[in-house]
């Protein structure tokens, strides 16, 4: 008999996550988005992705609940982590376990195509970056999106996790599907590496050089030609201007006196709006050249 020994409160949905003592299961409580991201997670699960296998669900003191197996120890962010404390950078083994579990879930997602149906509002979470930035909602920036929606018509419509990072990664699959939809095929594995300049490069990040990206995107775009026939990485850009919106919705502070949110909404702002610069300029985003939160900080305090 083993006891659940908390984890953390879910970052973007009520419940919590909880690990069994003897590290095997992991337990997430709540309500139910939970019931739907379990039932997703089944259906994937049974479809040949990488995920937990669940072991038990049910309703416990009006909450839901879903047990599933672990993964391992910890997630390929922790290993970047540790990596880069102990050498100074990620290293090649945290690296191409990044690429073998990004091309697992690329062949499982490529396997189960879906109709063409509307995705971005969703994956962009759209609605509530225009309602909380409202002087982003421009013809320009409306172009911006339908020239990236046409050209990603020629891809695959798959089922996606759409909080894809390294965080949600471990070298046995990808975990926390809470907020799952449809994606065009390589939405979410593609910017995975790219993606992490969006936290700030502060305390708890870390940087991949150009050549590890380059590495990481040769892979993906090996097993997407055997998929598909296409590389994916010509892409990249049209899914980074897709994460410009995701990283700054649900930004915008409620309380005026956090001035700490309100600079890191600020910045996610200037991310956008340089995304979309460079997006209109020659269709791809460079990651790389973003500022650092605590540089931009100081510019903007
Ligand atoms: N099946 C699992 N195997 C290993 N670790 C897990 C598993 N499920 C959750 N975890 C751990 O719990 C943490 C929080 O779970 P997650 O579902 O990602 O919550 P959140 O929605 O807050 O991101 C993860 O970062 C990971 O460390
Ligand atoms: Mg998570």
């Amino acid at each position: 008999m083993s006891y659940w020994e908390f984890v953390k409160a879910r970052t973007a949905t009520e419940g919590a996550v909880w690990r069994s003592t003897d590290g095997l299961l992991y337990k997430r409580t709540g309500g139910e988005d939970l019931r739907a991201e379990g039932e997703f997670q089944q259906l994937a699960a049974g479809s040949g992705y990488p995920v937990p296998e669940i072991v038990g669900t049910g309703w416990e003191d009006g909450e839901h609940f879903v047990v599933e197996r672990s993964l391992g120890a910890s997630s390929l962010h922790e290993e970047a982590l540790a990596d880069v404390r102990r050498d100074g950078q990620i290293s090649s083994g945290t690296l191409s376990a990044a690429s073998a579990v990004a091309s697992c879930l690329l062949r499982a997602q490529a396997r189960h195509p879906l109709p063409a149906t509307p995705w971005f509002g969703k994956a962009a979470f759209a609605a509530e970056v225009f309602e909380e930035n409202p002087d982003f909602e421009t013809p320009r920036v409306h172009e911006a999106v339908e020239r990236a929606l046409d050209r990603l018509a020629r891809l695959p419509m798959v089922h996606g996790h759409l909080d894809y990072g390294l965080p949600n990664v471990l070298r046995g699959g990808v975990i926390d599907w809470q907020h799952h939809g449809p994606v065009p095929l390589g939405y979410d594995v593609c910017p995975a590496l790219d993606i992490v300049a969006f936290r700030g490069r502060g305390q708890g990040s870390y940087r991949i050089t150009p050549e590890q990206r380059a590495a990481y995107l040769d892979a993906l775009d090996e097993t997407a030609a055997a998929l598909i026939g296409l590389p994916v990485s010509e892409h990249l850009g049209d899914f980074l201007l897709v994460k410009c919106f995701f990283f700054l919705a649900r930004m915008r502070p409620t309380d005026p006196a956090r001035q700490d949110k309100y600079i890191k909404w600020q910045y996610r702002r200037a991310l956008f709006a340089r995304g979309l610069d460079q997006y209109e300029s020659g269709g791809a985003i460079d990651t790389g050249a973003f500022p650092a939160l605590d540089r931009f900080a100081a510019e903007h305090r």
